[in-house]
């Protein structure tokens, strides 16, 4: 469910208004019993991302808290200047400053919260292996770098805004990888993720989404300190 119409979008209005904290100007006495403070303002967001961000069972929404602010600040901006195509995503951030993005962000990322059980189970031991060897080794004969090279090998991330690719749902991965291919998703050039998504096959994607979808992420899901001096390929993203 990519992209979630009419009944959410209605509620996005709304939630849009809370966001802006005009709701909770408007009515001085409920500004008594509800505070407003971050936490406050977003609840507009638990709908698709889960509480406190932390994913839903959906199958589709990613998870945003624990995520290098880095990160979560250009996927606003991706947003709201179309290099990413989500109509609620876009219509919620369109009228935001880029410092309230910085604080939401900032917010976000400073969760620090539990995981849930992975979604993906019993995927086949030949894909869930193929999926792992491209994770951990790449496939140099295609030119396909290993993603704990930039992803971290613990694959949860590096500071300031190298997302983590454990706790994100399978339909996820492929709906992004399939975003990069068609253009649809972008970031600062060079694109490396583009030129991946180009370069591994199908069967590829989704070995590799349903080995990183099947992970359990029991500790340490903060994100490494900092990346390698030399990236497998160059991306204009990631670092800063
Ligand atoms: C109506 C559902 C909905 C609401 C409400 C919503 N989001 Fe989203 N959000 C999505 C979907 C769907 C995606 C993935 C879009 C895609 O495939 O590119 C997304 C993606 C994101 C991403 C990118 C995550 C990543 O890992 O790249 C961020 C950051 C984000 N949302 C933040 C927020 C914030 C902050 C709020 C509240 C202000 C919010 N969202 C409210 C549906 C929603
Ligand atoms: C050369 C470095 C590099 C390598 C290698 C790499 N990635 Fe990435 N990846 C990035 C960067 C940078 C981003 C953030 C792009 C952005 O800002 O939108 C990213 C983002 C992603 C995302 C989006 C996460 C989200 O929350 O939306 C996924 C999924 C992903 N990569 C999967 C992979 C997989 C699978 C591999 C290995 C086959 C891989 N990456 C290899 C640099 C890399």
């Amino acid at each position: 469910m990519p992209n979630p119409q009419p009944p959410l979008r209605a509620r996005a209005a709304l939630l849009a208004a809370a966001l802006s904290g005009s709701l909770l100007a408007a009515a001085p006495t409920a500004a008594l019993t509800v505070p407003d403070d971050m936490a406050q303002r977003m609840q507009a967001c638990v709908v698709c991302h889960g509480k406190e961000g932390r994913a839903t069972n959906h199958g589709f929404f990613p998870r945003i808290a624990g995520k290098p602010a880095g990160y979560l600040f250009n996927q606003l901006n991706n947003f709201r200047e179309g290099r990413r195509l989500n109509s609620t995503m876009t219509y919620l951030v369109d009228h935001m400053s880029e410092a309230y993005l910085h604080e939401i962000a900032g917010y976000f990322a400073g969760l620090d919260l539990p995981y849930p059980p992975p979604q993906t189970t019993g995927a086949p031991p030949a894909l869930l292996a193929r999926g792992e060897q491209l994770v951990r080794q790449g496939d140099p004969q295609r030119g396909i770098p290993a993603c704990s090279q930039c992803h971290g090998t613990a694959m949860t991330g590096v500071n300031p805004a190298m997302p983590g690719l454990l706790g994100l749902p399978r339909d996820y991965i492929l709906a992004q990888f399939g975003a990069w291919r068609t253009g649809e998703r972008r970031a600062a050039a060079p694109d490396c993720m583009a030129e991946i998504a180009r370069r591994l096959s199908l069967e590829d994607v989704t070995a590799a989404a349903a080995w990183l979808s099947s992970q359990p992420v029991t500790s340490g899901p903060a994100p490494a300190g900092s990346l390698a001096p030399k990236l497998p390929l160059d991306c204009g993203s990631g670092l800063r």
